[in-house]
This record gives structure tokens, sequence and C-alpha cells, in this order.
């Protein structure tokens, strides 16, 4: 997606628009109000061969105002005035560039283009730096002429240089075609009707493997056990099909459906052991006494019925399954051997060890995992957002696979 905003570079946006179908790319124009008085909407139409609309109130039924953005891959704001780049700022959503850029979750690259004094001032530095803690891409502004004969910082990348940044952030599509089934969250084993025995899991993890798994074009069924509602309301992309599911049982069931027909499996949800023997079907009261004392029994391993399940014929040919594991040994040796046992315990193919301690791991957004792979191999180690860890874990699926 490429939005427009009113500056004298939106006819420079025409070839950028130009760059991107000539690569293959499905290109659709967001452009404000103010930039039609720059350029038409028929360029825009023609150039990109899309329809192109300003209004959030076109195409309601489809909910445009946010389908645009969930649908992008990538959204290239050129030019980026002074003006959007303090609305995206503020998260301003008074217009279709603006509803789509807060529902999108795909990267955004922004190229500036306004006066140099614009540009120096130190409103639009405070926003550019809020924009890139966001993880928001800026390429440019050059430095040189600009309307009006003034020159100076704030001329807007060539076309060229902003369709090569754009081009490289689009994920490659390696996984298209690959159909993946991923539990994330943590399951809640009730005791009473409000009372219940879970686990610190948000499920950011694997909703980010989700993500990513989507962004390079797999199609994903998503088990969400408990995920908090900016969780989930991350996880909306056209290719993610999301299961909401509250118990070991429940999760078992749908990942079992799921990966019937899955050529990846990823078992990124923190799945309880045990569970109540009984689910009292009334609020338990202390006089009653039953609370000092909760009888346990044993959770199916929802990882290991999957693995077994690949031998009785019960996958697609060559499904491949990763699972995860939190580990608080602080020696890598232990770690690993501890992986490769529990990987070939649950008949896993990958198993994703993490280090969940108080820098890393649960409720925090970084996270460090090594993969373990057949024989107990380390295949591969990453380190960061919880996005670049699904990503490696992604690349390391890929390589199994060829
Ligand atoms: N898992 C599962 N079903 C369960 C428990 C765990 O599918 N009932 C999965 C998790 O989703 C994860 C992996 O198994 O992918 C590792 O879980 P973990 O709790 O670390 O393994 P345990 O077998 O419980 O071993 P430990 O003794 O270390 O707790």
């Amino acid at each position: 997606m490429v939005g427009v905003s009113g500056g004298i570079a939106a006819y420079k946006s025409v070839q950028l628009v130009r760059l991107l179908v000539k690569a293959g790319h499905d290109v659709t124009v967001v452009p404000t109000e103010d930039a039609l008085r720059f350029v038409g909407l028929p360029t825009w139409e023609a150039i990109s061969r899309n329809t192109v609309t300003t209004s959030v109130h076109d195409d309601v039924a489809r909910v445009r105002h946010v389908a645009l953005g969930q649908a992008a891959d990538l959204v290239v704001v050129a030019p980026a005035t002074a003006n959007t780049l303090a609305r995206m700022a503020a998260g301003i959503a008074d217009n279709l560039l603006g509803t789509t850029l807060l529902a999108t979750t795909a990267p955004v690259l922004v190229a500036p283009a306004m006066h140099a004094e614009m540009w120096a001032h130190p409103a639009t530095q405070a926003n550019m730096r809020t924009l890139a803690e966001r993880g928001v891409h800026v390429i440019g502004p050059d430095d040189g002429e600009l309307a009006g004969g003034d020159s100076g910082p704030g001329r807007m990348s060539e076309p060229e240089a902003i369709a090569d940044a754009a081009l490289r952030l689009l994920a490659p599509q390696d996984l298209t075609g690959l159909r993946a089934a991923v539990s994330a969250g943590g399951t809640r084993e009730p005791i009473d009707p409000v009372r219940y025995l879970g686990n610190r899991s948000s499920g950011r993890q694997g909703v980010a493997i989700a993500l990513e798994a989507a962004a390079r074009g797999a199609e994903v069924d998503l088990v969400a056990a408990n995920l908090a509602g900016d969780v989930l309301a991350a996880a909306h992309h056209p290719r993610i099909r999301i299961h909401p599911v509250a118990t070991a049982a429940e999760l078992g069931a749908a990942m079992k459906t799921a990966a019937a027909v899955a050529d990846a499996v990823v078992m990124a949800a923190a799945v309880a052991d045990y569970r109540p023997a009984q689910a009292a079907s009334h609020k338990l009261t202390k006089e009653e006494g039953i609370l000092e004392r909760i009888e346990l029994v044993e959770n199916e391993d929802v990882l290991a019925a999957l693995g077994a399940a690949r031998h009785d014929g019960g996958a697609p040919e060559g499904q491949i399954i990763v699972g995860f594991a939190a580990e608080t040994s602080t020696d890598p040796a232990q770690r690993r051997e501890r992986a490769r046992r529990k990987r070939e315990r649950k008949g896993a193919d990958l198993l994703a060890v993490n280090l969940a301690d108080a820098e890393h791991g649960f409720e925090k957004h970084d996270n460090a995992v090594e993969i373990v792979g057949a024989e107990g191999a380390v295949v591969a180690a990453a380190a960061g957002s919880k996005r670049e860890i699904a990503a490696a874990l992604w690349d390391a699926v890929v390589a199994l696979r060829r």
C-alpha cells in the first residue's frame, strides 16, 4: 500500500507506484484529500490498476478503513509531510490513510518531504523519534533543491531509492502454499466458576510466530488460549484464522483438527500439565475447606500426541513439528541436554528452548532461544524481539523442509 500525503513531491510517487507494480506487487494507493490537489485520482487508479478512494465511508461493507491496513504486506507513505508525520505520531485517524496506518501490522516506510525549516523543527524531530521508536522505517529526506527555489534537507528521496527500500522490507514469500497450525497463550484449568490454575504466558511469542508465517505467505490456524485483548487484536491478518480456547483439553482438540491438514505445527502455548480432577459448579467457600487440597489429574501432552499422530498417518506427508521448552537452567550444556531429551520424548523435529529468566521470556518483548534439531544439534540461535525469534524459527522450518 502506498499512502500519499499533500506535498508537491506527490508527482514523484507516481513513478514509485509504477516501479512497485512493475516489480510484481499489487499496490493500493491511499491519497489524502490534499494529495489529490497535486495528483488527481484517475492518475493513481491508472498507474496502480486498483480503485482509489480517500474516504472511510466508501466500501463500508468490507470495512475498507481497516481491511486495507490488514491486507498490506508493507505500507509506504511518500511523500510524508510534516503534518502527516505528526498525525502518525499522535495516532490520529480521521481519514483513510490514518485508519489504515493504525490497523496495519505490516512494516511501515516513510519518505519525508517538506521545507528544511519544517524538517528541522523540534516538533517534527520529536515526531520522527516517536515513529522510529515504534519501528517505522525512514528513507531520506535528501539534501537538495526544494519547491520555491530554497535548498536544504527536506527533499523527498528519489522514487528509485524508495522502491528499493520498500522491496527490501517486503518479506520473502517463502511460505506461500504452506499451512501452519500454531498454538499461543496459556491454558486455564477451572477449579470453580471463578478460579483457575493458569500460567503467565501472554501469547505474544505464539502470535508473532503466526504473524511472521502469514506475512511470508502461509495460511495459519492460530489456536489462542486466553490471550489478552491487545495481543489478540494484533493477531488479525487475512491469512490467520483464530480459534479461541480456554483449557488444555480444548487446546488439544483444536490443535488436532488444525494439525490434521498442516504442513507445519508449532506448539508455542504453555499448556497445563495437570488440571483439577473436578471443577466445582459453584464458587467454593473457605467453610467447605475444599481449597486446602485440590486433587489433580494429568492432562494429555498435546505435542507428544501430535508427534505420535504423524506416524499413524494422521498428518500430511513431510509435516514438521516444532515444540517449545522454557528452561530455567543457566548452564547451556544442561539446557541443551534437557532439550535434546524433551525433543525426542515428544517426537518433535525442532525444539525451541527459551531462557525463562528475569531478562528474557515471560511478559517481556525480548526473548532468546536456541533451536535444537536431530541428535540434539543446535540448528539456530536467535535473540531479539519475539518477531525476530519467529523469523528464525520459520527459517529453521524452511531449511528442514528442503
Ligand atoms: N505441551 C503440550 N501439552 C502439555 C504440556 C506441554 O503440548 N500438556 C507442549 C508445550 O506447548 C511445549 C512443550 O510441550 O511446546 C514443552 O512443554 P514443557 O512444559 O516445557 O514440557 P514438559 O513435558 O512439561 O517438561 P518439564 O518437565 O520441563 O515441565
